[in-house]
């Protein structure tokens, strides 16, 4: 997710939960406008491989020829898969007619998804869809798209465009996706707690769900495990010193990274129910002493 789940959240996600549990993650998305990405930018959204797993290297974009050369650069660079983005809401994306703008019209989606399979050797295509811009009626041809465009693995975020991130969800889109495809497919929305993962499949058939926010409040949900504050505490403190080490961040940003979970933190219930004490805490460096503290207990 853009402004979160870059590597050092990533790597952590990957250290807590096992690969039974979480097979792998996703880069937030590269932006690609006229040209080619560098390899140094993709080498960056990628982070460095700490483990087996995957992390597909996701791009966003309406540039045929840029995202298929970026595609071929993320290859060489050893992204494991390259994933499209066809869902982002932001004005950004719509006004560059990319992310969710390619919604309205599955032709385009299956030519974009071409030209980005067409520029890659060996890692697998995958493609990222909502369920349409403003209601769910294109939702099987965007699906069959994606599969004649050549994706392996498409994964479906069951909210339409026009319903952002609001906290209901229709799961019975993902079902129907996961009917008018053969590929598999990766059901996305609405996940909150662990049982979830496994009742998203059950109802809809989905071979793999994503999850979003959730995980950014519970890091273990993949895994289910129950921790108590002091585990949740030794995670945001590992998390600190891992955006310390990686981009030399000052405890400012750091802090500001930290208030971002903690805003929606609530594994180990380490806020309390009281995320205010901890949001208004406005010395970078009382905030990380106090997590330190409950760390070491
Ligand atoms: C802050 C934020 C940033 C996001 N960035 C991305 C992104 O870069 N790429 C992407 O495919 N989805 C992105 N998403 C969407 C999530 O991946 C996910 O599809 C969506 O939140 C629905 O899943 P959830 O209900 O489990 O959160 C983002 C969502 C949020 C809230």
């Amino acid at each position: 997710m853009e402004g979160v789940t870059e590597a050092c959240f990533r790597d952590l996600l990957l250290e807590r939960n096992a690969a039974e549990h979480l097979g792998g993650t996703f880069t937030e998305f590269a932006r690609v406008v006229e040209i080619p990405l560098s390899r140094r930018v993709l080498r960056a959204h990628l982070g460095p491989s700490s483990t087996a797993r995957p992390v597909g290297l996701q791009l966003m974009g309406a540039n045929l020829a840029a995202l298929a050369e970026t595609a071929r650069r993320a290859e060489e660079v050893g992204a494991p898969l390259v994933d499209v983005n066809f869902g982002c809401p932001a004005k950004g994306a719509l006004r560059g007619s990319a992310g969710s703008a390619v919604l309205s019209d599955p032709a385009r989606l299956e030519r974009i998804l071409r030209a980005v399979g067409g520029a890659l050797e060996r890692a697998p295509l995958t493609a990222k869809i909502r369920a349409g811009v403003d209601d769910d009626s294109l939702l099987c041809e965007l699906a069959r798209a994606a599969q004649e465009g050549g994706a392996a693995m498409l994964t479906v975020h069951c909210r339409t465009r026009r319903e952002g991130y609001r906290p209901e969800v229709d799961w019975s889109r993902i079902a129907r996706a996961v009917g008018s495809v053969d590929i598999p497919v990766c059901g996305n929305g609405g996940v909150r707690a662990h049982a979830d993962l496994r009742r998203m499949r059950e109802e809809t058939g989905c071979a793999l769900v994503m999850v979003g926010q959730a995980a950014l409040a519970n890091p273990w949900i993949f895994s289910g495990a129950r921790v108590d504050a002091t585990e949740a505490a030794r995670f945001l403190t590992a998390y600190a010193e891992s955006l310390r080490v990686r981009y030399a961040a000052r405890e400012s940003r750091i802090a500001g990274r930290l208030k971002q979970l903690l805003r929606c933190w609530e594994a180990g219930d380490l806020t309390g129910g009281e995320p205010a004490s901890w949001l208004g805490e406005r010395d970078p460096a009382r905030l990380l002493e106090r997590l330190r503290a409950l760390a070491r207990e």
